[in-house]
């Protein structure tokens, strides 16, 4: 596989978040974006954050601390991103090849042994289950966020086949774990629970 890394340097106007602020308050519902595939994710990351960054700061993370998500008309394949705390969430109905591609990677494999699952003890290690709830392993609930330095990664992208980060060429996988480049972390699994089948509550 081709080493993609790329030099430490941000693209110009490249978005950038603080892959640390995640946080858990509970207030009410607000808007999401829905985008069906790839390329229409990727649409959506561009255009969203504008809009964001127009609100007014206070107003926006408040009314985002929790986000009520219907994935009803979801299918495998697809995502949508949500916005929770003023952060891109991928929702992302993985298909059977991308969870048997993440179950079978070692986990010494994994440059970030931890979950960074907010549902689970802080110690629980990396594997592809505990990226995901119990009975539910099908989603992937993450924050879209890089963990090198805040850019917005593209889904569905990379030697991975999961996030490609365009600022300075890091990868993750069909788990959202790093596995290329300059990144640390795993990006991070938001606190959620589906309230039932169809329905996701993160925050
Ligand atoms: Fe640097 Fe993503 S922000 S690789």
């Amino acid at each position: 596989m081709s080493d993609t890394t790329h030099p430490i340097t941000a693209a110009p106007g490249a978005k950038r978040i603080d892959p640390h602020e995640v946080g858990t308050g509970v207030t009410r519902r607000d808007f999401l974006v829905i985008a069906t595939g790839a390329f229409a994710a990727v649409g959506v990351a561009g255009t969203l954050w504008p809009f964001i960054d127009q609100m007014n700061p206070d107003a926006a993370a408040l009314a985002l601390a929790s986000t009520e998500v219907d994935v009803s008309s979801i299918e495998p394949g697809q995502s949508i991103i949500a916005v929770w705390q003023g952060k891109p969430v991928a929702v992302r109905y993985r298909t059977e090849e991308e969870m048997k591609a993440a179950q079978q990677v070692p986990l010494d494999e994994l440059k970030d042994p931890n979950a960074r699952n907010a549902n689970l003890d802080s110690n629980a290690p990396a594997t592809d289950e505990n990226r995901t709830r119990p009975g539910k392993e099908e989603w992937l609930v993450m924050v879209q966020v890089c963990t090198h330095l805040g850019c917005v990664p593209l889904g569905q992208q990379g030697d991975f086949g999961g996030w490609f980060c365009p600022c300075h060429g890091s990868q993750y996988d069909t788990a959202g774990r790093i596995r290329r480049g300059p990144a640390p972390e795993n990006m991070a699994i938001p606190p959620y629970t589906f309230t039932n089948d169809t329905t996701l509550r993160i925050g």
